[in-house]
């Protein structure tokens, strides 16, 4: 089985893209990984998108970025997993190169999702759970979050105030950052003075409605020999499936996939938790920032909102999490966040964050999540010795 190395990353900022369709997002952020590295030439092409039928009226993206790039001929193809479908598109490549079935693996994630009016944004989100018994009742994504929020602030004896350290820090490492959506620190006053949008989830407490692409040249061992590339190589890619949603769950506030993926990446590469330089966590609200750093076995039970308060997870801290902003602060075009997370890392390890750097960074994790905990992606990436 060959070793995966990441070898270029092209990130289009996240934001409004009002002029641009989702095909020139795709292209945009393709070319900028493909031009980084232009004597390795795609022999598959991996798409990652949630919803780009309803939103953009464009299926069929794996051929639509191919045709663009002039990759006649090689396999083209989208994969979906919900707000997990760049982790998806991640995995899918790492597997045909471990395989040995690809040498060059170009990936792209991509979400428009401004030109839709925001309830038709939230009805496609919430297409990530039951049609029969979340969305037909009128539960959203939002609300189920919203539940489990509200659970976990009762279980622990946990104030409202206490949460917003999340956001506080998504937003002040998104404001150093080229490519992320958010360039304003925010303060735990703004979070609590935002509007509510499902009690007790604030405005401040969300990620937002965004669009983006981001792309990656994923190398077998070979070509990245035979191109000098082997800067930063992937050494786990696993993902796990829970129960489906969140209320059939024994446990709501256990993210189980989570737990489950990160544990089978650990073991696949000997290493422990405690060895990561840094994790981009999958923190579309307040509520599953915390419970991914409890599920994954970061923070103990309930003590995530105290962790974050102390500076544990600042850039200079002793975990730097979601260190380009996060989803809160980068932003969330939902399909393409597993890709962001992963070229993030990528920037990390080959010390290209700028601003952005963890001094020294040498193994770094992504957790990126399909729905609630429902289908879990997890990257391990190290830098080279
Ligand atoms: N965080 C910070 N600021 C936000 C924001 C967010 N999540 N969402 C919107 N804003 C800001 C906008 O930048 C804008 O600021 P401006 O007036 O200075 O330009 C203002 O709030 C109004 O923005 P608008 O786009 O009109 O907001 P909206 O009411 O249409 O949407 C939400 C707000 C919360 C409904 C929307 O962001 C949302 O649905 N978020 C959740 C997305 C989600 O569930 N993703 C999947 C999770 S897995």
């Amino acid at each position: 089985m060959s070793k995966v190395f990441v070898a270029s990353a092209g990130l289009v900022q996240v934001g409004e893209h009002w002029s641009k369709s989702i095909l020139d997002l795709m292209a945009e952020a393709s070319l900028l990984a493909m031009n980084a590295l232009p004597d390795a030439k795609p022999d598959r092409v991996i798409v990652g998108n949630m919803f780009s039928g309803v939103g953009a009226s464009q299926e069929h993206l794996g051929a639509l970025l191919a045709s663009q790039l002039n990759l006649i001929g090689v396999p083209a193809y989208k994969v979906e997993a919900a707000c997990g479908s760049g982790g998806a598109a991640v995995h899918n490549a790492f597997l045909s190169i471990k395989a040995e079935e690809s040498d060059v693996v170009l990936v792209c994630g991509v979400e428009k999702m401004k030109d839709m009016e925001v309830g038709r944004v939230t009805a496609a989100l919430t297409m990530a759970d039951s049609a029969e018994y979340t969305q037909f009742p009128g539960g959203t994504f939002i609300s189920l979050n919203a539940l489990t929020h509200a659970l976990y602030l009762k279980k622990y004896g946990i104030s409202r105030e206490e949460m917003a350290g999340f956001p506080v820090l998504g937003h002040r490492n998104a404001a150093l950052s080229k490519h992320a959506m958010f360039k304003k620190a925010i303060t735990a006053e703004d979070v609590l003075r935002s509007p509510l949008i499902s009690d007790p989830i604030r405005l401040m407490d969300s990620s937002p409605v965004c669009d983006g692409a981001a792309a990656l040249l994923l190398l077998s061992e070979k070509k990245a020999k035979e191109l000098h590339a082997e800067a930063v190589e992937i050494l786990a890619s696993e993902v796990a499936a829970n129960l489906f949603s969140v209320y059939e769950r024994p446990d709501p506030l256990d993210y189980l996939a989570t737990r489950t993926a990160a544990t089978r990446a650990l073991e696949r590469t000997g290493l422990k938790l405690d060895q990561m330089d840094f994790m981009e966590t999958h923190d579309a609200f307040s509520i599953t920032a915390a419970l991914t750093l409890e599920s994954l076995g970061v923070c103990k039970p309930g003590k995530a909102p105290h962790d974050v308060s102390t500076g544990r997870f600042d850039l200079t801290g002793e975990l730097p999490l979601n260190t380009f902003g996060g989803l809160k602060g980068r932003g969330h075009p939902v399909g393409a966040t597993g890709v962001y997370q992963v070229a993030e890392a990528y920037l990390q390890l080959s010390e290209k964050a700028e601003k952005n750097q963890v001094k020294g960074a040498k193994i770094g994790l992504t957790h990126n999540m399909g729905g609630l905990d429902t289908t879990t992606f997890i990257h391990i990436l190290r830098r080279a010795a």
